[in-house]
């Protein structure tokens, strides 16, 4: 695995295996990897020709008043995951040499970055949009890799790559979870033992509701009550809420298309998000839309 800090040594790398028309799959990341990020690279790895992992903690989606100083940072664990899992290529660029002096241009995505997170950290997805744009074009990947664990970014992203005409197809893996079901995420870190305990309440929550959902429940607000409840546990519910899978909108009415219910909590200070897809079988629906492949009875 070679490790690869400037766009210049980037290219240099890259332009051979481009050249040769090798398929290259790309996982975009800020580190601190887990086992979340291993099954991305895994993924990559056996579909792609050359893996490149990228590490960088990206401040332009951090507020002001969010954790980007204090965001776990292991680069000697992450180059022993990333190698385990098949990674060709670790890139890591520096702030510096991605947001140069005179830095102005962005990307601003539409209407799907203004809920859910999105309303609660307000030009995020501006700079999630901007950084993978970025990184995006540096690679040149033919296949980028995104967990669903982060569903809105999954669709904020999908849009910008047809809105720019990107050519990458996106590529999103289920979400891995810990044994107790809490979705991995390098801020599981952050959490005492206590909180650690607490913090399952999500899971346990959306399993719930996809539990009533496989029943037959059709009712959003009785879905979305029983997630509630079961989520007690967690200091603060940011939202919790049922979309359109597509469009991120509120389902209105019984779920009769592919839903997400999201959520996004505090447990302690740390802020946890997690979701489940909720796909109405096609003889329902009369449609063939699944983004997760545990739903499909
Ligand atoms: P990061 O939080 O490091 O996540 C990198 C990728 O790993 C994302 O696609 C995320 O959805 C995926 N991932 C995280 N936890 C996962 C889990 N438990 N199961 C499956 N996939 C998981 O997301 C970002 O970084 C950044 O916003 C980034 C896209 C790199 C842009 O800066």
């Amino acid at each position: 695995m070679r490790l690869v800090r400037s766009v210049a040594d980037l290219r240099a790398l890259l332009k051979p295996l481009w050249n040769e028309g090798k398929r290259i799959g790309f996982v975009p990341t800020m580190g601190y990897l887990h086992e979340g990020h291993a099954a991305l690279v895994r993924q990559s790895a056996s579909r792609c020709d050359v893996t490149v992992v990228s590490i960088f903690v990206n401040p332009t989606q951090f507020a002001p008043n969010e954790d980007f100083a204090k965001y776990p940072r292991d680069l000697e664990r992450d180059q022993a995951l990333c190698l385990e899992a098949g990674a060709d290529v670790l890139f890591l660029p520096e702030v510096a040499e991605m947001y140069p002096t005179g830095f102005q241009t962005h990307v601003e995505p539409g209407r799907l970055a203004e809920p859910l997170c999105g309303a609660f950290r307000p030009g995020h997805f501006r700079g999630v949009a901007t950084v993978v744009a970025k990184l995006l074009a540096m690679v040149q990947p033919d296949l980028a890799f995104f967990g669903q664990k982060d569903f809105q970014q999954t669709v904020v992203v999908r849009r910008m790559v047809r809105d720019l005409n990107l050519p990458v197809d996106v590529v999103v893996i289920p979400t891995i979870r810990e044994e107790d079901g809490l979705a991995m995420s390098s801020r599981n870190s952050y959490l005492s033992d206590d909180e650690r305990e607490r913090a399952r309440c999500l899971s346990q929550g959306l399993f719930a509701a996809e539990e009533a959902f496989r029943h037959g429940e059709r009712d959003p607000e009785q879905i979305t009550t029983l997630a509630r409840q079961a989520m007690a546990g967690a200091d603060r519910l940011q939202y919790l809420e049922l979309v359109d899978a597509q469009t991120l909108e509120p389902i209105q009415g019984p779920l009769d298309r592919t839903a997400a219910l999201c959520v996004a909590a505090y447990v302690g200070a740390t802020r946890l998000i997690d979701n489940v897809v909720l796909a109405p079988t096609v003889g329902e629906a009369g449609l063939n839309v699944s983004l997760s492949p545990t739903h499909g009875d």
